[in-house]
């Protein structure tokens, strides 16, 4: 079997390349990325890409057809991938996250692929009061990125059939360690700040639900669905990924981490404006449909991990916030020293 993975050098691609280097020990494993954070590698003691057979350095909105022959199974993750990165480069994540990922789509189904993982998100519930969503649940996608995987969850029903199954995973927000170790999320921010400044700055009232999900577990579920049969869930299957143990509340998570780190003090912003995304969700889909794949990390092993992740690496960078393991200030700096164009082509690639 030859799968090719998108977007395999960000946060999550390192674990699923090694769940599939697991999982399918003879499978040819084939990597696509522009690279933008590349060199943003946190504590790997070898490079991740190293467990594939091959890896193209390219652009997810021209790939070459010819690259796609002889794949049996796309996973998507490539993408501009959280909020604040598509509130500042609003055009260009719709063009990567919807329509590169639907013409890649098309293309695919086209060269023969049977399978493609479309990695979608639970942000697409936005603000939802009322009770954890449903798939089949009204969506209320307040970004530009939660809006891109809403558009390309829809186009990817059409084109899905009994040749070319598609599996659309609407993933909680991700935490865990991983070989390119992210900050700019929920639990991963606030363990970076206990270790380095003995503080959880938690920048909401700590009200609004957040569901989470460990990146290793994501990986599995990845797993899960690149040999998901028709049989379970049909041609098209759009299914929310995570666990209702994992539906917490923002100052549920600073708890967490202060119990796990020594002498932490835990401030809650009482003049926040309101959390405008907030919601939980209902994972019992996925339990019955993807038995034996389903997550096992829980909080506290998740912010084990993270904690000596960290202290491993050495981490005392109070000013985190601002440094490389944020990706919008890795895009902004790579924009800003002109390597990469408005619409994050790298320039010595481009004929500008
Ligand atoms: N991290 C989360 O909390 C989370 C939650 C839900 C869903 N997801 C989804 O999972 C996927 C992976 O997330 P991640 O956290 O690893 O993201 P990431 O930002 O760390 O990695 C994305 C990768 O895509 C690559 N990429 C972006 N544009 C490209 C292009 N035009 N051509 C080729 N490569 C390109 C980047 O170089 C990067 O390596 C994304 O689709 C994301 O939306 C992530």
């Amino acid at each position: 079997m030859k799968i090719l993975v998108t977007g395999n050098m960000g946060y999550v691609g390192p674990l699923v390349v090694r769940r599939l280097r697991e999982s399918h020990p003879q499978a040819t494993l084939i990597g696509y990325d522009m690279g933008y954070f590349a060199h943003c590698l946190t504590g790997a003691s070898r490079l991740p890409e190293s467990r594939e057979d091959q890896q193209y350095f390219g652009d997810i909105r021209d790939v070459p057809e010819q690259t796609l022959q002889g794949i049996d199974a796309i996973i998507h993750l490539c993408a501009i991938s959280n909020d604040p990165m598509g509130a500042t480069f609003e055009k260009v994540t719709l063009d990567i996250n919807h329509r590169a990922s639907i013409d890649l789509a098309r293309k695919a189904k086209r060269a023969g692929v049977k399978k493609f993982v479309f990695a979608s998100s639970c942000s697409v519930y936005g603000f939802a009061e009322g009770g954890p969503r449903r798939e089949e649940d009204a969506l209320n996608p307040l970004t530009a990125y939660a809006k891109s995987k809403v558009q390309t969850e829809q186009d990817l029903a059409a084109l899905a059939s009994e040749s070319f199954i598609a599996t659309s995973l609407r993933f909680a927000t991700a935490c865990g360690m991983s070989d390119r170790l992210r900050l700019d999320l929920v639990l991963n921010d606030f363990v970076a700040g206990a270790i380095v400044s003995k503080r959880i700055n938690i920048l909401s009232d700590g009200t609004p639900w957040r569901p989470l999900i460990h990146v290793k577990d994501m990986a599995r579920a990845i797993d899960w669905a690149v040999q998901r049969d028709r049989r379970d869930g049909g041609s098209f299957l759009t299914i929310n990924v995570g666990s209702d143990a994992w539906n917490y509340q923002v100052k549920d998570l600073a708890a967490a981490v202060a119990n796990l780190v020594p002498n932490v003090e835990v401030s809650i912003n009482k003049d926040a404006q309101p959390d405008k995304r907030s919601y939980r969700v209902n994972f019992d889909k996925f339990s019955k449909l993807a038995q034996g794949f389903l997550p096992t990390v829980d909080l506290q092993s998740a912010v084990k991990d993270l904690r000596d992740g960290l202290l491993a690496m050495q981490f005392r960078d109070q000013e985190f916030r601002t440094g490389e393991l944020i990706r919008l200030v890795t895009l902004k700096r790579l924009r800003e020293s002109g390597q990469l164009t408005d619409d994050l082509v790298w320039k010595e690639r481009s004929n500008v």
